[in-house]
């Protein structure tokens, strides 16, 4: 096979980050029983982090970016794919210790190959990508542990961005409230489209000091951690869940034991990577079915052609981000 390209991420001798277009041939790429010729990819926070150098995201370099990919397989050693096979993979250590999918081939290991599931496109996979699969993990663990729409209305965090804009939208079809909190009110439209009944303001918001302010949301999905999770499990309502996914505002958590003591909420941990295959399963099983937004456009603001790439991480680290953006990788 002649040589194609990748966006790769070298470390520096002065441990500084570079990053940027290379012609690599299928020796060069991370091994793997399952080579995949890659379509689409997408762009996430982490990937923004990764390749601008603002975040430590790659535990060995040089690796081509890209957290997520959908594609299909050129040759597999293992069994359960086959030539043709329509596969996506979404985090599983792309671009953190296995050349990700900003490249027209990647060699994949086979417990990160997922099928699409029918009825979805591979577009439509990296239109959801890493962040509506969190999205959906996040529905699951709350439902699991108790959460119903009579609970009250869910509160979402960082709400245009790409979690959370699917888990706006999830939440609103599946018949809760859903309030959008979100430092862009001007996107008002933009939320309400998606399922939000109201929008708070991030920059103007009181959120007070108290072990417990008044008891409002009955759930409540956060991309953005530090301050505003620690006002959330002081606001959670008796019984409610906490869908932690993000730290966009900062990795701290400045809270006391009085919400989890006196009314019962809970903080559940949500991870994309690490889970059991059957809630991974039944993430993208979801994804295709009761998840599914009616209108996935309405969530893909861009799509961009892989030579854009290296221009488009800018709009996620000054948080001006709007909804998914997808990368067309090859034809
Ligand atoms: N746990 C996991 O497995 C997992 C998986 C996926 C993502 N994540 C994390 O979840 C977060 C969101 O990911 P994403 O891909 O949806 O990111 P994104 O598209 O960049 O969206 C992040 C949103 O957060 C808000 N925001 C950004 N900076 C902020 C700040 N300084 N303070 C408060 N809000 C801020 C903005 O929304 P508004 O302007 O609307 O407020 C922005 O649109 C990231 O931290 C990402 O690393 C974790």
């Amino acid at each position: 096979m002649t040589a194609f390209r990748s966006f790769r991420i070298h470390l520096n001798d002065d441990r500084s980050i570079s990053a940027g277009f290379e012609d690599l041939t299928v020796d060069d790429l991370t091994d793997g029983e399952v080579l995949v010729k890659i379509t689409y990819s997408s762009i996430n926070y982490k990937d923004a982090l990764a390749a601008t150098g603002k975040g430590r995201i790659l535990r060995k370099y040089p690796l081509n970016g890209g957290i997520d990919l959908a594609g299909h397989v050129v040759q597999s050693s293992d069994p359960r794919f086959a030539e043709g096979d329509l596969i996506l993979s979404c985090g599983g250590g792309l671009s953190e210790t296995i050349d990700g999918g900003y490249s027209e081939y990647a060699r994949l290991p086979a417990h990160c190959v997922v099928p699409i599931p029918s009825g979805m496109s591979d577009f439509e996979a990296m239109a959801f990508g890493t962040a509506g699969f969190t999205a959906a993990i996040a529905v699951i663990r709350m439902e699991a542990n108790g959460q119903i729409p009579e609970r009250g209305p869910i509160i979402v965090t960082g709400a245009t961005g790409g979690v959370g804009s699917f888990a706006v939208n999830m939440f609103s079809n599946l018949g809760y409230e859903v309030v959008a909190f979100s430092g862009k009110k001007d996107q008002a439209d933009y939320l309400k489209a998606l399922g939000a009944s109201d929008i708070i303001d991030r920059h103007t918001l009181e959120m007070g000091k108290r072990p417990l302010e008044k008891a409002i949301w009955g759930g409540a999905v956060d991309s953005v951690g530090g301050d505003t999770l620690g006002w959330l499990t002081r606001t959670v309502k008796p019984w409610g869940n906490i869908g932690s996914i993000g730290l966009a505002g900062g990795f701290g958590l400045n809270t006391t034991v009085m919400p989890f003591i006196l009314r019962g909420v809970s903080l559940l941990g949500i991870n994309s990577i690490e889970m059991p295959d059957e809630i991974r399963e039944e993430a993208w099983h979801r994804l295709g079915t009761d998840l599914k937004p009616s209108d996935l456009d309405l969530i893909v603001k861009q799509v961009v052609d892989f030579t854009e790439l290296p221009s488009a991480f800018d709009q996620f680290m000054d948080a001006s981000i709007l909804g998914r953006v997808v990368v067309k990788i090859s034809a």
